[in-house]
């Protein structure tokens, strides 16, 4: 496993020997002061508990909360998503699951919304285990972890099906979900599709010429700026949560996801062309501080994993139906979603995926990734 730098070094480099143009960073948001109240106040609870914790366990208490072995154990989950967005009502049935199934002495606590910190952030907070539990965009885990990189690319998955396949296999992903542990204290779960995702703009797209000189917010990571220069774009790195006021106040001139991210984040408000460019399929993961996996009782833990086999379960169902209710509900608040001809923007992406598979490891995965879409 390669370990890396900062995504904004990675991305200088270049992953083909070119220099890619230095990320302009955007920070600015009406809610980014709630947000950062809410932020603050969890997580000055969670430093201070687990200063607790260290104290009494220095005084021979029992570990986990520090109130007694059967005392009832919080973990907290960042996510950075609405409350309407199937993530949140899956995980919110996790929760719910797992109180009822350990008598009380496990619950979830979901914070959506990014109230916690974008994900980037996230990811380090987990590791420390001021966070036990995060969902995160598989174009983070790239930027700890190159291997992580080969699941971003486009092409890499046909269909939410068959991406499906992948990553629920354990002879293909066993050891990826389990390579952080040791260095980072993450433990991966698995994961939730984040469906196709297509470009969407304040005008009209249907070819690369259209989108030259346009400013494409894309997530942090080497693959997506690449992948956006591929497609003819300008691409801005950027968190989700800043997205929204970028594009209206002209930062931006458009962004990439699904219908559901579309719908929930309200982007259709700032860019009402949603062009079916379907250029990958992503993917987020459901990643564990290892440590609060680890102190969990055998018994407590073989509950936690039935309940997370489940909880992805509902999220796919529920997956279908929000895209649905997402193409619905933008449509009729104005916006218009476009199929195009997508073969010139696929024939360059596809030139593009083999210059980023640069070890036998990224390799290998992406051959078997490959081999699940006929299998
Ligand atoms: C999707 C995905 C998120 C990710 C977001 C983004 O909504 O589910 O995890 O952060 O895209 O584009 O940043």
């Amino acid at each position: 496993m390669s370990g890396a730098n900062s995504w904004q070094q990675l991305a200088r480099q270049g992953e083909s020997g070119q220099a890619e143009p230095s990320p302009a960073f955007v920070r600015a948001s009406p809610d980014r002061e709630d947000r950062q109240n809410m932020r603050a106040t969890v997580l000055t609870a969670a430093a201070v508990g687990g200063a607790l914790m260290v104290s009494l366990a220095a005084c021979g208490s029992p570990q986990a909360t520090g109130a007694g072995a059967d005392a009832p154990v919080t973990l907290r989950l960042a996510l950075n998503q609405t409350k309407e967005h199937p993530s949140y009502v899956a995980l919110s049935g996790f929760d719910q699951r797992l109180r009822e199934a350990t008598g009380g002495r496990y619950r979830i606590d979901v914070f959506p919304n990014e109230v916690l910190g974008a994900q980037q952030e996230i990811l380090g907070l987990t590791g420390d285990g001021i966070i036990d539990l995060a969902v995160i965009s598989g174009t983070q885990l790239e930027n700890i972890d190159q291997d992580f990189r080969v699941f971003n690319l486009p092409r890499v998955f046909d269909s939410v099906a068959h991406q499906s396949k992948v990553i629920n296999d354990p002879k293909i992903v066993g050891d990826l979900y389990t390579s952080l542990e040791a260095s980072k204290h993450l433990t991966v779960l698995g994961g939730f599709t984040q469906g196709e995702r297509s470009l969407y703009t304040k005008k009209p797209v249907n070819t690369p010429a259209d989108l030259a000189g346009k400013k494409i917010r894309v997530q942090e990571s080497p693959v997506m700026l690449r992948m956006v220069t591929t497609m003819g774009g300008s691409p801005t790195p950027m968190s989700y949560g800043e997205v929204y006021t970028a594009m209206q106040a002209g930062v931006l001139d458009g962004a990439e996801n699904n219908e559901v991210s579309y719908f929930t984040q309200k982007h259709y408000e700032v860019a009402p062309h949603f062009t079916y460019t379907r250029h990958l399929v992503g993917l987020d993961y459901i990643v564990a501080n290892t440590e609060s996996l680890q102190k969990m009782a055998p018994a407590d833990r073989a509950i936690f994993d039935r309940e997370w086999t489940k909880t992805h379960q509902e999220f796919v169902v529920l997956w279908d139906k929000a895209t649905k209710d997402a193409i619905t509900g933008a449509t009729a608040a104005g916006a218009q979603f476009h199929e195009i001809d997508t073969k010139p923007f696929d024939e360059r992406l596809e030139k593009m995926s083999e210059s980023f598979l640069q070890n036998d490891n990224q390799r290998q995965l992406y051959r078997q990734a490959r081999e699940a879409a006929t299998s």
